[in-house]
């Protein structure tokens, strides 16, 4: 399963980079609104930070302006994924981009139904937001499952599940085991997936027992 970073924060991005785990980046408008920043210059920051796949969200809602608006963006780095909502309008610019040999990450996935026709639509990635379906007392995780599942029916589809809207480590763990092709992980939940209390326990007992063997073999 592939990693994904989700912030805009080019620090954290630096941090957890410098770990060898991540595979790319995904922003969206709030992440990129809570950055502070001009959306241009973070999106060239990142990609040249994390050399992987860096989505960065259109805010059009016609066709038409998705396009003016992937053009200057997909033109910042090869890395760029252009990310449009799946809408009708979504799915005619992914159609579009797709023909135009445009990477796409096709977002605000919350059905099965929805990512066929993200699918259908020639999207490189679809992020199903499990979270937010949680919020709502659903299980999302069976989301993710439908999608895999149906899209394994369909070899011919070249749509990869990105995991969004990940809350917790165990979001994490159901979706390598359910088989989505990738991860998009707030910081946060990185640092909860690396620790475990019996790792950092046992290491504090080697290097004790260690401290303890050196002293005895020097004295
Ligand atoms: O990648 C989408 C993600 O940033 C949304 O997460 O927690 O706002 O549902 P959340």
């Amino acid at each position: 399963m592939q990693i994904f970073l989700d912030t805009a924060d080019v620090e954290d991005i630096r941090t957890y980079a410098a770990w060898g785990v991540i595979d790319g980046v995904t922003t969206n408008p709030s992440l990129i609104a809570k950055s502070g920043r001009i959306f241009e210059d973070v999106i060239a920051e990142i990609c040249g930070i994390v050399d992987g796949p860096v989505s960065a969200e259109v805010t059009a809602l016609d066709a038409d302006g998705m396009l003016a608006q992937a053009e200057p963006l997909a033109a910042l780095h090869p890395n760029v994924i252009i990310k449009v909502p799946l809408i009708p309008e979504g799915l005619k610019a992914t159609k579009e981009l797709t023909r135009r040999g445009v990477k796409t990450n096709v977002t605000l996935c919350f059905s099965a139904n929805q990512a066929l026709l993200a699918a259908k639509a020639g999207a490189t990635y679809v992020s199903p937001f499990i979270g937010r379906l949680d919020d709502q007392g659903e299980r999302g995780m069976a989301l993710i499952e439908d999608i895999v599942r149906a899209y394994r029916n369909y070899p011919a589809f070249g749509t990869q599940v990105l995991v969004a809207s990940v809350r917790t480590g165990e979001h994490v763990r159901e979706a390598a085991l359910a088989g989505a092709h990738v991860a998009t992980i707030p910081p946060a939940i990185l640092d909860e997936m690396v620790r475990h209390d019996l790792t950092d326990s046992g290491l504090a007992a080697f290097l004790a027992d260690w401290k303890n063997a050196r002293t005895a073999a020097d004295s």
